[in-house]
This record gives C-alpha cells, structure tokens and sequence, in this order.
C-alpha cells in the first residue's frame, strides 16, 4: 500500500507547519493557506485525507467538503475547530466530515483520528466494490469481466497474445508493448494490470511532458527542488507502488531520462529530485511505443541496457491487416459500442458497405475503424448504412483499385467505351464546378495531376 497523501489546509502558518511536521512520518503531506491553495492541490494530487480548518480568514473550509459532494473518489476529511465551538464542528459532520478535533490540537489524537479516516474509507471502498460483485452474482450474472475481455479478436495471432497476457500479468516481469498506432496497446496494458492482482493502474504519457517535468512527474521532487517545486511532491513511481506503472510512448524519452529510468528499474528504488534519499519501491513497469525500439537503439537514439531491462516480455499487438477474419468481428463489436455511445438507433452495414470496409488496409488500426463506423453511424439517416454515407476517401480508394484492376483485363473495345463515360463524367464534374479543375478532381475523387492527364487524352 502507497503512504496516505494528507492534504492540510490551515490560515495560521504556526500551526501549518507544526503539523506538517509532526505528521511528515506517517503521511506525504501537503499544505495550503486558502480555499484557492486548497483546490490547487486537490485538483492535481490523489488526496486521501483533508484535514481543514473551518476558518480560513474570511473563508469556510467547509466550502471544500461542500466541493466534494456526490464525487465518486473524495478523500475523507477531518475539520479542526476553535475550542469552544463544538456546534459547528458538529455542523460539519454531519455535512459529511469523517469526524472533528479541537484546538487547540493533541497531535496523537490528531494523528489518530487522521489514521483511523483513511482505514475506515478504505475499508467503506471495499465493501462497496464487494456488494457490486454480490449483486451482480445473485442476480446470476457471471462475474465481473476483466479487462482481458475488451480486447476484441479471435484470429489466431491475436489468440496467442491473449494467452501471453494471461500468462505474464500476475508475475513481476517488466512488459514491453510494441505496436502501430492504434492497434491497442493501452488496451493490453490494462489488461495485464487488471489481471496481475496489483493495487492501482498509474499512467504517465511520456511523450507529454518535456525532460525536467518528467523527471519530476515520475520521481518527485522536495519542496524547493526548483524554483516551482512550492511544496513536495510524491512521483509516479511511488505512487504507483504495489501496482502497475504504465509508461506510455517510452520511445520519446532523452537519453538523460533514460539513465535515470534504468536506475530506478535496476535497483528497484527511487530518489525523489532534490533529495539524496532512497526509497524503495515495489512498482511493475508496463512500457508502449509506436516505434520500434531495437531500431532507436540501431540509430543511437535509445539506450541497448534499458532496451533489455524494459523488453523482459515483449508483447506485439498486431496491426489489423495481419488479423485474418477478425474484422467482421472487429466491426460488428464496434458498431454496436458507437451506436450505444452515441444513444442512436440499430444501425447495420449494407453489404457493399461492408465490402469496402473488408478491403481497407487501416493503417490507422482499430482507432481508425472505430472513427469511420462512428462517423458513418452517425452520418447514415437510416438503419442501413450505406457506401455513401462512407468517408470519400475510402470509396475513392476501392475504386481506384477496382478500376485499374478491370482496365489490364479489358476487351479494346469496352475499354474504348470506359474511356467515353469517363470523358463524360469529367466533363458533367467540369461543368458543374463552371471549370475549375480542382474542385472538379475533388469531385471525382481524383488527384488534379490525375485529372490533368485525363484531360490530355493518357490513359492511367
Ligand atoms: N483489439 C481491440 N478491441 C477493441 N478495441 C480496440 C482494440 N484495439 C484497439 N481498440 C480501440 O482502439 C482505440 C485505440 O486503441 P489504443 O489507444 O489502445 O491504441 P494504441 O496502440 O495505444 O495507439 P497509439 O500508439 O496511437 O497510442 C481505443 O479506443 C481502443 O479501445
Ligand atoms: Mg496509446
């Protein structure tokens, strides 16, 4: 289990940092003055606790549990009160804090109390989930699904990496995914934690941060690390303790960040910046690219050492075109999520729009088929969707290779008479753009180069 994160909020700096210090051990802490410092907080850190005077200057702390109402994953809070005004502390209580003490304060019992808040909501978390799962078993529903069931796919490729994913989640192995864009990485790596009876699934997107701030978001930082390092800071890795740690786009880190990633993975500890302190940690490394990374380390952009100590298990989800006889399957899953998502009624493929679809290459993978189904459901203004209600440019595509596929195998003649309907065609699109050529080519689904020739009397 990760430490407490303990958020404090209290105007009075004296008894801000008396506490802070006091309650350092046994929480990572963090401290605000006003509402504003507050929410600063708790909107960027996983709070646990709150412990909150209930007056702020002119301000109410109760204003925060307020913020909290009805919010799924609220940390549990304690208020603190001026001797003498039990009432409202009692007020306070019942607006949903976990429990009050008085000023002025017994750190033990401060101490104490904060402890046994965080206990008790774990414990309330539980015995929610646990209820879930009760009902849904007595209403004779099968248990809860795992992640591993999102992953849409049964062509024998795609079989085998369900199995390697079965095989390698509960065990401590560091997985490397390497895949196209689109093709579902983040999906394998939410099912590898979902399946390895870790604690918590933590995320850093390191394409999304530059060097310093990465280093920062992954380790953490000491108060007055740098100059906006204002208070402390648990890093992702800590966080991420007992449970999984998902870096995705591992292919875009410098090389700087990469000597400090293969510390922290060699010797199974971090140091947060600004601090010569060791901690340990005991976080399962999951790691994404769209790259290959053997050929960044060909090229010298990635480190060969960090290479193998992320590549213990490789695991290759593969692009949509290797997945033979998965993409009815593929679509038909996918209709039925967009149209769900979308609230609109039964939507079906028409046959030819189905036939498009089968003879795409998807570079973009499952991202770019589910887009097109979505938009198609949406665009189609009947049940059936039609091939015109597909984006032009795959129609233009299965066109384009119907065509030049027939035109080899043509008798002159016909072909003479292809090349009559087609001038036609060109020059009804020419004369309905008053003969602008480019909007003509777009019309038609040709490149204005393509058009041009056309127009010359060459053949494709
Ligand atoms: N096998 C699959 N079954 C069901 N949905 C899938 C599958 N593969 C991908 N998807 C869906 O496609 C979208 C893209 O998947 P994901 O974000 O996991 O791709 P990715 O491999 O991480 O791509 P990128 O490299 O661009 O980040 C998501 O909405 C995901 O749910
Ligand atoms: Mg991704």
């Amino acid at each position: 289990m990760h430490r407490p994160i303990l958020l404090i909020v209290e105007d009075e700096a004296a008894t801000r940092e008396g506490l802070l210090e006091a309650l350092e051990d046994r929480f990572d802490c963090y401290s605000a003055a006003d509402l504003s410092g507050a929410r600063e907080v708790l909107s960027t850190e996983r709070v646990d606790v709150l412990l909150t005077d209930l007056r702020l200057g002119a301000e109410n702390g109760m204003d925060l549990l307020k913020d909290f109402e009805n919010k799924p994953h609220a940390p549990v809070s304690v208020v603190m009160t001026a001797y003498g005004s039990v009432e409202t502390a009692v007020a306070a209580v019942k607006a949903g804090a976990f429990h009050f003490v008085t000023k002025p304060l017994n750190i033990d019992e401060v101490e104490l109390i904060l402890l046994r808040a965080y206990k008790t909501r774990n414990l309330e978390q539980k015995n929610e989930e646990l209820e879930v799962e009760v009902k849904t078993l007595k209403k004779g529903g099968r248990p809860p699904k795992s992640k591993l069931d999102l992953i849409i796919g049964s062509s024998p490729k795609m079989q085998k990496m369900k199995q390697v994913i079965r095989q390698v989640a509960p065990t401590k192995a560091t997985v490397l995914i390497e895949g196209e864009s689109g093709t579902g990485k983040e999906l394998v790596a939410g099912a590898l934690h979902d399946l390895s009876g870790r604690e918590k699934f933590v995320v850093v997107n390191c394409a999304a941060l530059p060097s310093q701030l990465l280093e920062s978001e992954l380790f953490g930082h000491e108060k007055g690390a740098f100059t906006d390092a204002k208070s402390q800071r648990v890093g992702r890795f800590e966080e991420a303790s007992g449970g999984t740690l998902f870096l995705d786009e591992i292919g875009e880190i410098d090389l700087a960040m990469q000597v400090k990633l293969l510390r922290a993975l060699s010797e199974r500890a971090i140091q947060r910046v600004g601090s010569n302190k060791t901690i340990e940690v005991d976080t399962r490394v999951v790691a994404a690219t769209n790259k290959s990374l053997s050929n960044l380390v060909e090229d010298g952009e990635f480190r060969e050492d960090l290479y193998f100590r992320l590549n213990v298990v490789k695991i290759s989800p593969p692009p949509v075109r290797e997945r033979a006889g998965d993409l009815p399957l593929l679509i038909n899953a996918l209709l039925k999520k967009v149209v769900h998502d979308n609230e609109l009624g039964a939507k079906k493929l028409s046959a030819e729009a189905l036939s498009v679809l089968e003879e795409q290459e998807w570079p973009g993978n499952v991202r770019q088929l589910a887009a097109v189904l979505e938009n198609a459901a949406i665009m189609s203004l009947t049940e059936v969707i039609q091939v015109d209600d597909l984006p032009a440019e795959l129609i233009k595509r299965k066109r384009a290779s119907l065509s030049s596929g027939l035109r080899d195998n043509l008798d002159p003649s016909v072909r003479f008479l292809l090349s009559e309907i087609e001038m036609e065609t060109i020059q009804a699109a020419l004369e309905h753009t008053n003969n602008n050529k480019s909007e003509a080519a777009d019309l038609l689904g040709l490149s204005r180069r393509t058009l041009q020739r056309k127009l010359q009397g060459e053949e494709l």
